[in-house]
């Protein structure tokens, strides 16, 4: 395993679409485990695999709850209700915080990394991050949808809050 440097808003790659994934094998696996612990060092929620520099549709999420880690391969959303209104950020833009206003409940269709079909839903935490880390796979970044982006007194504020 290996920590992976992420790219920084920016980087024409952050805006690139990303393909499908065909092939389960190892190579995926090695991206997984290394996405993950790049998540984990960072101290991320969610890593998606063009902040790694990887054009493909994988995503890796931990918001801390019981779902644990999640991967996702080829992640799709099929149902989404509800919104919620509230902060968001991104390890490609450290430093920086907006208001996004998201759907509350949002159910994702996946392939795990075995190439086997999954069904993952989430609210609130969990549902942003798989609107934000799907968005990655688009080449959308958190503030093509922010309401606004914090001030840096404000980002302050609510770091410290
Ligand atoms: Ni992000």
């Amino acid at each position: 395993m290996a920590v992976l440097d992420i790219l920084q808003f920016g980087d024409d790659i952050l805006r690139e679409k990303s393909t499908e994934v065909a092939d389960f094998n190892e190579e995926l696996w090695e991206l997984l485990d290394d996405m993950a612990e790049t998540m984990y060092e960072a101290g991320g929620v969610g890593l998606a695999a063009p902040q790694v520099g990887v054009l493909k549709r994988v995503v890796v999420i931990d918001t801390d709850d019981d779902h644990g880690l999640l991967e996702l391969i080829n992640p799709v959303i099929i149902e989404k209700s509800g919104s919620q209104t509230g902060y968001e950020s991104c390890l490609s833009l450290p430093g920086k915080t907006g208001i996004c206003t998201r759907p509350n409940f949002v159910r994702v269709k996946a392939l795990d990394r075995n190439g086997v079909e999954r069904i993952y839903e989430g609210k609130e935490l969990l549902a942003r991050c798989f609107c934000h880390e799907i968005d990655h796979l688009d080449g959308i970044l958190y503030p093509d949808r922010a309401e606004r982006m914090l001030t840096p007194e404000e980002y302050k504020d609510y770091m410290e809050s």
